[in-house]
């Protein structure tokens, strides 16, 4: 098992149902943040960590991810004809040239877990990491974004790692929740995972949010464990499967996460995003300014 990641999951064969109707012939990972789609951002995200193997686990209506990875021929000879060498360009850099892209069909959405599991073939004996394109994570300013973060924490531990934060009790039922001893700075031994647990059952605060370094191990944990909450076949059971085996780390992130599953933090995302870039930024603020 190599000590670096080389090679990041992106699941995406969810249905979405939380932003239909957009999300009916779309798939909500191309909702775009102002002028970029949501898993371009993960995919930078991946590639500022060192990844180059991009294995992307598809469904049904994503055909819009592979093209948007994919060089776009016609598109390029009309910018390069009209002179738009600029734009050219952005279409260009979408993707950089040493990294690769694989893709993967889910054939029916049958979890998070089965998905992962779908990029077996592909992972083989090498620890890898999942990024769930709709939690949308920012690094602090100037420092590393969140995988490449957990990319350097496990060369040194050798551990799978959750990425984690604490969430308001009253949300527990959103997310995969741990419970857990200290072990290092920023990180702590997992000795329990729930799925979705309600407030009142959540064994902490600690959520489990969509970045993960896993150990190959999980794919034999993932298919012995059958249908778990909501009939699906569930990443957390695969996790607390694998804590029988190895030490599962969970690490509380330097940064920011904007749920984009949801409609509150996809709106959230686009004001901050809004704030920031580069060409709208002074003119966006402004205006949010004179509405008061
Ligand atoms: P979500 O729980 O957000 O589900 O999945 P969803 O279907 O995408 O969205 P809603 O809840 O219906 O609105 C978490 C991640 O796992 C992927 C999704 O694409 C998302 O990135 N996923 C989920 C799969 O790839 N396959 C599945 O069978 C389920």
């Amino acid at each position: 098992m190599s000590r670096s990641i080389k090679k990041a999951v992106f699941p995406v064969a969810g249905l979405g149902s939380r932003f239909l109707p957009a999300t009916k012939a779309q798939p909500k990972e191309m909702l775009p943040i102002v002028d970029k789609p949501l898993i371009q951002y993960a995919v930078e995200e991946a590639v500022e960590a060192g990844i180059t193997e991009m294995i992307f686990i598809t469904g049904r209506n994503k055909r819009a991810i592979e093209d948007h990875f994919d060089k776009a021929y016609e598109l390029e000879a009309e910018l390069e004809s009209a002179g738009k060498q600029q734009l050219l360009e952005l279409v260009r850099s979408v993707i950089p040239k040493n990294v690769n892209c694989m893709y993967i069909r889910q054939p029916m959405a049958l979890g998070l877990g089965h998905a992962v599991l779908c990029a077996k073939p592909i992972v083989g004996d090498d620890a890898f990491a999942v990024l769930l394109a709709d939690d949308f994570m920012q690094g602090e300013l100037n420092g590393p974004g969140v995988m490449a973060q957990m990319t350097t924490t496990f060369a040194r531990e050798q551990s799978s790692l959750l990425g984690v934060q604490d969430v308001p009790r009253a949300h527990t039922k959103q997310y995969g929740i741990v419970s857990t001893e200290p072990f290092a700075e920023r990180l702590e031994k997992v000795g329990a995972i729930v799925e979705k647990p309600a407030p009142e059952h959540a064994p902490s605060t600690l959520a489990v949010v969509g970045r993960y370094v896993l150990t190959p191990r999980i794919f034999s944990c993932l298919e012995k464990i059958g249908k778990g909450a909501g009939g699906e076949i569930q990443l957390t059971d695969g996790i607390e499967a694998l804590m029988q085996y190895e030490t599962v780390l969970a690490y509380r992130y330097q940064g920011r996460r904007f749920d984009c599953g949801s409609k509150l933090g996809y709106l959230q995302a686009s004001v901050e995003i809004g704030l920031q870039h580069a060409e709208t930024g002074a003119a966006f603020a402004d205006w949010l300014g004179q509405r008061g």
